[in-house]
């Protein structure tokens, strides 16, 4: 059983999958890479987006797309959201709105500018005072913010959790962050951001293969239980294997 926790399925709700059919081929991806349980987690940027609007937009397409799933025995599909940051974001009590299928973790977005002092601050927020775990999605993406180590480091000291992309692990030109984030002693998890069938289809099969390969089977091994385990928090029940 393989989760997968990022991801633009939802027919027209975002840049991602643009119709049902896109949306059908992308799962259809997944099942072959193994995934048995996929997260939607469409765009919701704070200054563009209602609530109201997002959730219906979302709920609609959820509906459609999760019963069309159902039919063709294709992955199980559940809501979440990727949310982008913004300051004071962990003052906010509509956070369990975000997270990944009522769960209590929020996949979070930032920027490169947002790497500095009120971004600490807010993920403190968000873990003590709303009780959820922030997870970063693709942390590699900011490694050229100017305090990007020191982010890392501060997310390892607070035990917050980061999320890469597959199609990092496979791109040369992600090989220095990614090689440092699986180097740390941070919780990690690997992902698909998956936005279409042919320009960004889901590759966690072939990234997971080239992290045992390039980077040693032990960290590979760390990935998939860390894997698990959200598995279990996220979605609930016994991972199988
Ligand atoms: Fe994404």
């Amino acid at each position: 059983m393989l989760l997968d926790i990022h991801s633009h399925i939802l027919p027209a709700v975002d840049d991602g999958a643009k119709n049902l059919n896109e949306a059908l081929k992308i799962l259809k991806l997944m099942q072959k890479q193994g995934i048995t349980d996929v997260i939607a987690t469409p765009h919701f940027y704070p200054s563009l987006h209602s609530l109201e609007d997002f959730n219906l937009t979302v709920n609609q397409a959820y509906n459609h797309l999760s019963e069309a799933s159902q039919k063709r025995n294709l992955p199980k599909i559940y809501k979440g959201c990727e949310l982008l940051y913004y300051k004071d974001i962990g003052l906010s009590d509509e956070l369990n709105t975000f997270c990944l299928n009522n769960s209590d973790y929020l996949l979070l977005e930032l920027t490169d500018g947002f790497i500095k002092e009120p971004l600490f601050d807010d993920l403190l927020n968000i873990q003590t005072k709303a009780n959820i775990t922030p997870i970063i999605a693709h942390a590699e993406r900011y490694f050229t913010a100017k305090k990007y180590r020191k982010f890392i480091k501060f997310l390892k000291l607070n035990n917050i959790p980061v999320q890469i992309n597959a199609d990092s692990v496979l791109n040369p030109l992600f090989n220095k962050p990614i090689k440092m984030l699986l180097k740390s002693e941070l919780d990690i998890i690997l992902a698909s951001d998956s936005h279409s069938s042919d320009t960004r289809p889901p590759r966690l099969k072939e990234a997971y293969e080239l992290i045992g390969i390039k980077y040693g089977e032990e960290i590979k091994i760390k990935l998939t239980e860390y894997s698990k385990k959200l598995h279990n928090e996220i979605i609930g029940g016994e991972t199988l294997d």
